[in-house]
């Protein structure tokens, strides 16, 4: 079901049901917390690996006290970024949400007005990004629509995401402040707001389970570089010799895609950003767009330092390997 109608959304969730809502960040595809059975048809759904847990979705901070231990610097972090796109992994204080067998649990309040009143009617809803596990994760209606339609109970039509990358994951249930996930908001402007340090590891698929799988892949190969060569150059270096300039309906000699900050022959298939905010919130589109029109081979042009770059490195890294 297809609605505006957060009521309606609510209902399904308390009966049990699964439905995809925006958030600020990406597409939700959410049940009720407090429901194991809900949860877990969630991960059939996406094709999600069993161990690897969900981000609870809460309207306020007065309802994350209920379930998880929220120290002085969690409050502190609360107040000073939520709602809005960062998640903190607290202790647990019951077992009243589904935590995937862990003794900590992700907590997130989306900056999404919609989103924010299904929860605050339906409770706290457990919520991955709505996307078969392994793909970018969704940012517009349209394909949200093209993959779930009939396989879930119901779908918010509401105000599209408009960060277009996931929240930042930070943990909070050790002494340091651990670095899970670079996300929507720039690693160091916590620490500069904060006056705190963030950890980053090597290794965060240690504490992340969702950190060890292959994320953000599309079909065609990726290819990093400084300067983005031009289609020609492409053509010559990999030997293709069609035209490359059809429309999008000629699937035969859709074969490049190119996303970056400069372009003097931009074709149907590149994307053009103008910095790196707009390069992190055109990513995944561009990503799953070239899937869609069997794009072989992606040249992605290096961000600028600075702010988003840590998380645009992250996501190409990701989206590259093998
Ligand atoms: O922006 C977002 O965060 C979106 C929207 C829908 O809120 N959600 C999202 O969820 O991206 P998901 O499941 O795709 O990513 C959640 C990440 C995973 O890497 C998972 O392993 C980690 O958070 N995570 C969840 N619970 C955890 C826990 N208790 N300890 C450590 N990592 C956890
Ligand atoms: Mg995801």
């Amino acid at each position: 079901m297809f609605t505006e109608s957060v009521e309606k959304l609510a209902s399904i969730l308390k009966n049990g049901g699964i439905v995809i809502f925006p958030t600020e960040t990406v597409y939700g595809i959410g049940a009720l917390a407090t429901n194991t059975e809900a949860c877990l048809r969630i991960y059939a759904i996406k094709n999600r690996p069993s161990d690897n847990p969900l981000i609870i979705h809460f309207a306020d901070k007065s309802e994350i006290e209920k379930y998880c231990e929220v120290s002085s610097l969690a409050k502190v972090l609360l107040n000073e970024f939520s709602p809005g796109p960062l998640t903190l992994v607290l202790k647990k204080k019951n077992d009243s949400l589904f935590s995937c067998g862990l003794s900590t649990v992700a907590v997130r309040i989306p900056d999404h007005i919609e989103a924010r009143k299904l929860i605050s009617l339906a409770g706290p809803i457990a919520a991955p990004s709505a996307n078969p596990s392994g793909k970018p994760s969704y940012t517009k209606m349209e394909d949200v629509l093209e993959e779930f339609s009939g396989k879930v109970d119901g779908i918010l039509r509401a105000t599209e995401p408009s960060y277009s990358m996931e929240s930042t994951v930070l943990d909070l249930s050790q002494e340091k402040v651990i670095l899970l996930r670079t996300g929507s908001i720039d690693r160091r402007i916590i620490e500069t707001r904060l006056g705190i340090q963030v950890e980053v590891l090597e290794s965060p698929e240690i504490i992340s389970p969702g950190m060890k799988y292959r994320h953000y892949a599309p079909n065609g190969k990726i290819f990093i570089s400084k300067i983005l060569p031009s289609i020609q150059e492409i053509q010559s270096k990999h030997k293709i010799l069609s035209n490359h300039f059809g429309n999008s309906s000629d699937k035969s000699i859709s074969k490049i895609a190119r996303i970056g900050f400069g372009m003097s022959d931009v074709s149907n298939f590149d994307k053009m950003v103008f910095n790196n905010l707009d390069y992190m919130k055109s990513l995944y589109k561009f990503l799953l767009d070239c899937d869609k029109t069997n794009i072989e081979i992606i040249y992605c042009q290096e961000p600028y330092d600075g702010e988003f770059a840590d998380t645009i490195w992250d996501r190409l890294n990701k989206a590259s390997s093998t």
